[in-house]
């Protein structure tokens, strides 16, 4: 985990926050007023998929930016993403993305077995690295019809 230069980040990975940024600007946020912007890049064909996040009056509807994002890529055939951007404004402190995104995201992982993540404010300065693993170690991955069968 290391906080860069958003200059000294490569072209792919600046259009990401980029669209991150956009993005951000569409959020339904009359609760929290904390709006968020998240953009993904797939890791075939290289597309990216956005999100904001999007608050109900009833609360438990409410859904993060980067939940919004992966529905829309996934539902389009899309399951392996290279990299995440989050973008949001806290004084601070960078937005690193919740404990369900995360483990909506390890569902996702690239090849490699891990997802790039990029956080950023919408001033597009400074940038924490980091990623998914070590967002989430230790990640719940899955069970085996197997191990079910021999209970
Ligand atoms: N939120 C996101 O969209 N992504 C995150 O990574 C953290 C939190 C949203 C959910 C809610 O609409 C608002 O931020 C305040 O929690």
């Amino acid at each position: 985990m290391d906080i860069r230069d958003f200059e000294s980040l490569s072209e792919t990975v600046r259009n990401l926050i980029r669209e991150a940024v956009e993005i951000r600007k569409m959020a339904y946020c009359p609760y929290s007023n904390f709006a968020v912007g998240a953009a993904l890049l797939t890791e075939v064909d290289a597309k990216v998929y956005t999100g904001c996040n999007i608050e109900n009056a009833a609360m438990t509807p409410c859904i993060c930016a980067e939940r919004v994002a992966i529905p829309k890529a996934v539902s389009d055939g899309y399951l392996k993403f290279k990299s995440l951007a989050v973008v949001a404004h806290q004084k601070d402190s960078f937005t690193a993305p919740c404990g369900v995104c995360r483990q909506t995201l390890s569902e996702f992982r690239g090849s490699d077995g891990d997802i790039e993540i990029y956080i950023s404010k919408p001033t597009m300065d400074k940038v924490l690295c980091t990623k998914l693993s070590q967002l989430l170690p230790f990640a719940f991955i899955s069970y085996k019809v197997d191990s079910i069968a021999e209970k």
